[in-house]
């Protein structure tokens, strides 16, 4: 009876064995799988997925902007690009007025409007359109190769459609990400969502 309890103890183990290999292999097999998806991303859960890293861009008012000029102050990063028709100039146009609603604490916050469209918005594009728009906000531009890093780190999605005639348009990641003062991801803001919604994250993010 020992012998064939010794056994079976022996057979158990075995099976939870095989069991924690099918489980680490499933969960291998779904993160290749399934792929992040930039506009769904949360701070939910005690897991912050990891958004953000070194870059180094140019800003339209002519000063280079990179990952550690922005440490010290929390802030927002959003992307898109001046030929946008409609989602970037609703964005810019609601965050200039978040930033009039939330007086001299806006100072507190550092908003950069990166361009997903570096080969039309050159610098001084990006300072012409931005004359519409809160002057504190800062639109980054650079090479193809740094716009497409700075996308990589914060795992934004860009993608240019062509739209006939040698023309394109870009589909592109339309949240803002809000940062913490270390760089560090805390929240996103989504300008679909009403003001109150808005202003409570801009006022939690400049708490943080
Ligand atoms: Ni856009």
């Amino acid at each position: 009876m020992r012998r064939l309890r010794v056994v079976q103890g022996i057979l158990w183990a075995g099976v939870a064995v095989a069991l924690a290999v099918v489980a680490i292999a499933l969960s291998g097999v779904l993160t290749r799988f399934v792929p992040a998806r930039p506009d769904t991303v949360t701070s939910a859960g005690s897991g912050r997925p990891q958004v953000g890293g070194p870059f180094r861009l140019v800003s339209h008012t002519g000063v280079e902007v990179t990952d550690s000029t922005l440490r010290g102050k929390p802030f927002g990063m959003f992307f898109g690009f001046t030929h946008c028709p409609d989602v970037c100039p609703t964005a810019l146009i609601e965050l200039t007025e978040r930033l009039k609603e939330l007086g001299s604490d806006a100072d507190g916050i550092t908003f950069v409007f990166v361009t997903v469209d570096p080969e039309r918005d050159t610098r001084e594009v990006l300072a012409s359109y931005m004359q519409s728009f809160d002057p504190r906000i800062l639109a980054l531009t650079g090479t193809s190769e740094e716009v497409a890093a700075i996308l990589k780190a914060y795992k934004a999605y860009a993608r240019k459609v062509p739209t006939g005639s040698g023309n394109y348009t870009m589909d592109h990641t339309a949240l803002a990400y809000l940062m913490d003062r270390k760089g560090a991801f805390r929240n996103t803001l989504d300008f679909h969502e009403n003001k109150e919604v808005q202003l409570a994250k801009l006022r939690l993010a400049l708490r943080e």
